[in-house]
């Protein structure tokens, strides 16, 4: 399974590696960050602008904005003719990708956040100290 996508995964890890950023910068899951591992993992079946003219695989385009639990999921763990992620790309990855896709997407800065998991009600009074 080596193709021009395993190479690309290891020029951008190369390149990230050689950054002059710190160390944990290079997890941060910033939107340009997920730009570069979706061109790494995705973009040679979803296409360089989230979509392939002629169809293919999901228009990401069309990914819904609130249902970041389905992105996930779908992700690491695969649908149908689309392989699993977890254990290649890393979760800090995938949450950049995320992002990515929010900001093409045009989605809104809290739900580009992930507030959309719920995370805020399940903690009840939000006090963080
Ligand atoms: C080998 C080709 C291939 C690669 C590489 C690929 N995908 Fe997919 N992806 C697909 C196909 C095909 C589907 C449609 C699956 C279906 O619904 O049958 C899909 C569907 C999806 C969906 C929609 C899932 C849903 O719940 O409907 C998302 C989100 C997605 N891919 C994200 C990604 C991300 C992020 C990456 C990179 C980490 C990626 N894909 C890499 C082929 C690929």
């Amino acid at each position: 399974m080596k193709g021009p996508g395993f190479l690309g995964a290891a020029l951008t890890a190369a390149l990230l590696a050689t950054a002059t950023t710190p160390a944990c910068a290079d997890d941060a899951p910033t939107p340009e960050a997920g730009r570069k591992a979706y061109t790494s993992f995705c973009a040679r079946c979803h296409g360089l602008n989230l979509v392939l003219s002629g169809g293919g695989a999901f228009d990401l385009r069309r990914f819904p904005a609130d249902d970041k639990a389905r992105f996930l999921h779908s992700v690491n763990k695969g649908l149908r003719a689309m392989p699993a992620w977890e254990g290649i790309a890393k979760p800090a990855q995938i949450e950049a990708i995320w992002r990515y896709l929010g900001s093409v997407n045009g989605w809104p800065p809290e739900v580009v956040a992930g507030a959309v998991e719920g995370a805020d009600k399940a903690a009840g009074s939000s006090q963080a100290q």
